[in-house]
């Protein structure tokens, strides 16, 4: 569990999460983590992918790492970038050989199913919970950020 303060979102539709994903994916620094936290479909890969389109490129394929764990991408600015999916992690080991340190200590890093981790998640990082909402499309996102955050995000609308 992150510390911090709590930001509360509405995402009406799947454009609105889109949305928030391009708004941070401008904000972020090398070596942070988003840990992206919500049951089965609530749009954890919906967020990854338009992140990651928003530093790669709009053409940018990228599929869920459901059974890969992890995808890695080159930014256009040419930094690293570390989607990973922990649904199936086995162990902590397996995620170390995932290179989990490198990803963590020099790249940007989108973790879906964070909790396996346990320990091996840095303090630090950006927590984003995505939960079902009143319709079919509605989404609600809970950002709890550090200082290192926080700061940033005052500066955007979301
Ligand atoms: N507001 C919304 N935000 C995001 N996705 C939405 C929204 N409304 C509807 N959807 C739909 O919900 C689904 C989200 O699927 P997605 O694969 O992103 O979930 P996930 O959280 O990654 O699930 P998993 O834990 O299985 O990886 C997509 O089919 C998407 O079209
Ligand atoms: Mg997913």
């Amino acid at each position: 569990m992150a510390t911090g303060k709590i930001l509360t979102i509405e995402l009406p539709d799947e454009a609105a999460t889109q949305a928030l994903a391009v708004s941070l994916a401008k904000l972020v620094n090398n070596g942070e983590q988003l840990a992206l936290i919500g049951d089965l479909g609530t749009g954890k890969t919906v967020f990854a992918r338009a992140f990651v389109r928003a530093l790669c490129g709009s053409d940018t394929e990228v599929p869920s790492p459901t059974f890969t764990l992890l995808q890695t991408y080159d930014a256009e600015d040419g930094r690293e970038l570390f989607h990973f999916d922990l649904y199936r992690l086995e162990n902590s080991r397996e995620a170390l050989e995932l290179n989990i340190d490198d990803a963590f200590a020099d790249g940007i890093s989108l973790i879906e199913w964070p909790e396996r981790l346990g320990s091996l998640l840095p303090r630090n990082h950006l927590e984003l919970t995505l939960s079902y909402g009143s319709s079919e499309s509605h989404r609600q996102a809970m950002i709890t950020a550090g200082d290192n955050w926080y700061k940033r995000l005052q500066g955007i609308s979301l």
